[in-house]
């Protein structure tokens, strides 16, 4: 069953609401709403100013214009009182091209400021605006402007400054009220949005992963590979394949372990028959029949053999492979040994080249070398190669020794793991172990068994080993 969030949420997976990703960035994006708000607001106070202004320079005008009595006569203090507290000024005069009108309410009036409209700039209007603002009590001010009903006529009109500023706070507080609501509403959404995409997800895999550390083998707890295609789904599909691997590898590695025991009491009994056929071996040394007798060296060497790799085994299952015992050695005589003990395993007519120089010395442990040797030409044979090659080189502080053969090439599945225990066969009967043996051995040594070359017309293997034993391995 593949783990899809279902199971009681295991110990310090979920964080407190508080602090969890979600509230965080709740809490950021109210501040971003807000500071954005406060961008907009800046220029929005110094414009809506200006349009209070250009309000009362417009009602300055419509009054002037009422005071155009049909007989011409002076207009009574009363009435120009009445006109000039209508339009909310002190003061007015408009000035045009033909005519000049002046409507004075209180004679001696202190103006603090003076605004020309035609000189307002962005800056200095938001600045203004936030002088206003913080401005206590109420000054006189005098705004000039052209009419917006006809442009060619300038308008001076003496107002409150303090009307002004309500006003504007009222306006401000609107602003203030609409951006909590708006960053509230945002927030909320990036919340939901946020748990539902990105946290509830985040807690599936976390559950998974905790799951999974504490039992990797029970198969329950994997994640379900989504169908989404963002990062969340990409890191479910690796999270999955990668616990798929996991597993498989583990699964791999007990049914190895379950091999290697069995094995070790194979080894242990198959010692014991190679002992009895030794001792009856030892008879054969005195047959009368002479050529019973030339067998007897070959014969007895081999039941040795058997016996020290069955220890080794022995051995190996208790405290991994032997550390390789190094001497001194030619080399000629030992591949000259192997051949001559894989005898007629080869393919008939099979021929084989030993061009390893005279008196090459190698330094090695030689048993462990015999098998590598012995497993790559066996494979070689195995492949039906009719001729295997063998030689030997010095160069760079390393010895290359070359099993070539002119067999049909590595077959294509045998590659990808071809020194993977028990993976790299493609052979019928093989067990896919010589290969993995052989480097392991050269590994042991400082050096390495590696494919150099494979194709249509052979294969060529690699032993590389130090020219000299490295001191720790000694
Ligand atoms: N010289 C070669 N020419 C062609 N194929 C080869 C050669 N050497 C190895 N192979 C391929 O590589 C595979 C792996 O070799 P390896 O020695 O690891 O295992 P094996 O020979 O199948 O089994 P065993 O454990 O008995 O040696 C072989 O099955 C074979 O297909
Ligand atoms: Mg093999």
């Amino acid at each position: 069953m593949p783990y899809s969030g279902h199971m009681p949420t295991p110990k310090g997976v979920g964080s407190s609401p508080l602090t969890g990703l979600s509230a965080r960035l709740l809490v950021l994006t109210i501040f971003f709403v807000m500071l954005s708000e406060v961008f907009i607001y800046a220029p929005s106070i110094g414009r809506y100013r200006l349009v209070y202004m250009e309000e009362r320079i417009a009602a300055a005008h419509l009054a002037a214009l009422a005071t155009a009595s049909p007989e011409g006569g002076a207009m009574s203090p009363r009435l120009t009182a009445e006109i000039l507290e209508h339009a909310r000024s002190h003061r007015i005069v408009c000035r045009s091209t033909s005519e000049l009108k002046t409507l004075v309410g209180e004679a001696s009036l202190k103006i603090d400021e003076i605004y020309d409209l035609r000189e307002a700039a962005f800056f200095p209007l938001i600045w203004e605006a936030f002088l206003v603002l913080g401005r206590g009590g109420n000054r006189i001010i005098e705004v000039v402007g052209p009419s917006p009903r006809a442009p060619e006529t300038l308008v001076r009109t003496v107002i409150d400054e303090a009307p002004m500023r309500y006003e504007m706070l009222g306006y401000s507080e609107r602003i203030l009220f609409l951006s909590i609501v708006i960053s509230l509403i945002t927030a909320t959404l990036v919340y939901i949005s946020l748990q539902l995409l990105f946290v509830r997800p985040m807690l599936g895999i976390t559950e998974s992963m905790i799951a999974f550390r504490a039992d990797p083998e029970d198969a329950r707890y994997s994640v379900a590979p989504s169908s989404r295609t963002d990062e969340i789904g990409r890191a479910r599909r690796e999270l999955a394949s990668m616990q798929s691997a996991l597993r498989q590898a583990l699964r791999q590695r007990s049914r190895l372990a379950a091999l290697g025991t069995a094995v070790t009491k194979i080894n242990h009994d198959l010692r014991n028959i190679l002992a009895s056929a030794q001792l009856v071996s030892d008879h054969i040394r005195v047959s009368p029949d002479p050529r019973v007798r030339q067998i007897a060296p070959t014969l007895l060497g081999a039941l040795d053999r058997a016996i020290k790799l069955c220890s080794q085994t022995l051995a190996f299952a208790h405290d991994g492979e032997l550390p390789p015992s190094h001497t001194r050695f030619d080399l000629r005589p030992l591949v000259e040994e192997v051949v001559g003990d894989l005898g007629e395993t080869g393919p008939e007519g099979a021929r084989f080249v030993c061009r390893v120089p005279q008196d090459f010395a190698v330094e090695a442990d030689r048993d462990q070398l015999r098998r590598v040797l012995t497993n790559l030409i066996l494979n070689a044979y195995q492949a039906t190669a009719k001729t295997v090659s063998i030689g030997a080189s010095l160069a760079n502080g390393s010895v290359t020794i070359e099993i070539a053969d002119d067999g049909p090439g590595l077959p294509e599945p045998a590659r990808a793991r071809l020194f993977e225990p028990f993976s790299g066969s493609s052979r019928i009967g093989g067990t896919g172990l010589g290969l993995s043996i052989a480097r392991d051995l050269m590994r042991g040594h400082g050096g390495d068994v590696r494919l150099a070359a494979s194709g249509e017309t052979g294969t060529v293997f690699e032993v590389v080993l130090p020219a000299e034993a490295a001191p720790a391995a000694r």
